[in-house]
């Protein structure tokens, strides 16, 4: 088989990774990819936005599969795209990608079907958010309805902030259209926990579980991020908070979609809150989460092409998902500055340490190419991986991993999986 692999990230370049392991596979190409993904993969120099050349580069190459890695050709629509000109792909197409593409979608989607998750309001003027916020309690959750690069949530705590907010999101459209309507939602408190899945538009298939890590900073301090590192599985989400999620969020979620006429083909990513008064959906995403996939994937023993296709075909039911036994962490290698401001073009030094080994993985975030060897080209560079028997050695060979790495500017989190130490 030929695999197309839309992307540049650390999740693509994870994904990449998994569809290499595959028999079945023969070729795999990547737009636009990243200096990591051209290790296993051909790179075109096309945009995740340019459907048409993409659609044609598939043609072209006679791709059998396309994985669509990101959220916006997702939500824009890049699956009924590829469809529409006979190719096969992995992923919701539009109608379902709603799920993540529009917050006031999935809050009313929740509420219509009785799925666990904070209570809210929607507005689609400044006025009335405005209003509302007069007898709201604080701290209170303000989010853009739209895709904003992970960006459209504040939490607020006084109602000066939330007052600001509101303005910001609505009239300053910091978020751009994204912030033509927003959700207000109770802040909910607890443990979160990411969890992938796989869905046919009918059944659904629940990966090994893990814990992102948002903020800049040690300790969850500093600005929010795309993600700063995980863990998986996650030791808090126990048997018997799996069994209901199973029950009252997962399948529910793939039911309420089929029912709407929207079926969910591809990964829903289910961030939820376990609180005092159990889990609860903080949001969902359309595809698998970035660095949750850093994590997942590697302990995932299942051909993942095999698993793809029978998302694609409605025979995810045959499948049952297989995980190794073990734990991993993923350490984010960042640009000093990021998430605002941070410089580009450093030479990377220790890549070559990884090769060959078995349990340790590094994906390329934010790498270039060039003729001195690969430089930075982002603020998230590089996920360091490694496995490990349980989390804390996983996370001690993470870090030893992390040493082998430099460059200038070179920054992360000393403190990932430092949750783990909570566990008796
Ligand atoms: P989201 O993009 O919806 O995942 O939100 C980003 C982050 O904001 C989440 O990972 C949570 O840490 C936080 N968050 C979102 N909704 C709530 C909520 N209702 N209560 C508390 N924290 C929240
Ligand atoms: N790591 C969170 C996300 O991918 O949205």
């Amino acid at each position: 088989m030929k695999v197309l692999i839309v992307g540049s990230g650390g999740r693509e370049h994870a994904i990449a990774m998994s569809v290499e392991k595959s028999p079945k596979v023969e070729k795999i190409y990547c737009v636009p990819g990243n200096a990591g993904i051209a290790q296993v993969a051909e790179c075109a120099d096309i945009k995740v936005m340019e459907f048409d050349r993409i659609v044609e580069f598939a043609k072209e190459k006679e791709i059998d599969l396309t994985i669509v890695g990101p959220d916006d050709p997702l939500v824009g629509g890049l699956v009924d795209a590829l469809e529409e000109a006979g190719l096969r792909a992995f992923g919701p197409r539009k109608n379902a990608a709603i799920l993540e593409g529009s917050k006031a979608f999935s809050k009313e989607l929740m509420k219509k079907y009785g799925i666990p998750t904070a209570a809210y309001e929607t507005f689609d003027n400044a006025a009335d958010a405005l209003k509302y916020l007069d007898t709201a309690k604080m701290p209170i959750v303000l989010k853009a309805d739209g895709l904003a690069l992970g960006k459209g949530v504040l939490i607020c705590n006084t109602k000066d902030e939330a007052r600001n907010g509101v303005k910001e999101i609505m009239l300053d459209k910091k978020f751009g259209t994204a912030g033509n309507r927003m959700v207000i939602e109770e802040f909910l408190t607890g443990r979160e926990v990411s969890v992938l899945t796989f869905c046919d538009g009918k059944t659904i298939r629940v990966m090994s579980s893990a814990q992102d890590h948002k903020r800049a900073q040690d300790n969850d301090e500093g600005l929010n991020t795309g993600g700063m590192g995980t863990f998986s599985p996650s030791p808090f989400y126990t048997d018997e908070i799996d069994r209901f999620c199973r029950e009252k969020i997962y399948q529910p979620t793939v039911d309420a979609m089929a029912k709407e006429g929207r079926p969910f083909q591809g990964v829903i990513f289910f961030g939820l809150m376990l609180t005092e008064d159990g889990p609860k959906v903080l949001e969902y995403n359309a595809r698998f989460g970035d660095p949750e996939a850093q994590v997942v994937l590697p302990r995932m023993k299942n051909d993942i092409i095999e698993v793809m296709e029978a998302c694609v075909d409605g025979t995810l039911d045959r499948i049952s998902l297989e995980f190794e036994d073990n734990a991993a962490v993923c350490v984010v290698l960042a640009s000093k500055g990021y998430p605002l401001k941070y410089e580009r073009g450093f030479l990377i030094s220790g890549l070559e340490s990884f090769q060959g080994r078995r349990s340790y993985y590094v994906f390329h975030a934010g790498t270039r190419k060039t003729s001195k060897g690969i430089v930075t080209n982002g603020g998230r560079v590089l996920g360091v991986t490694a496995k490990g028997p349980d989390l804390k050695k996983a996370r001690a060979n993470a870090y030893k991993a992390v040493e082998w790495i430099d460059f200038e500017n070179k920054y992360c989190r000393s403190d990932i999986g430092k949750a783990i130490d909570e566990v008796k």
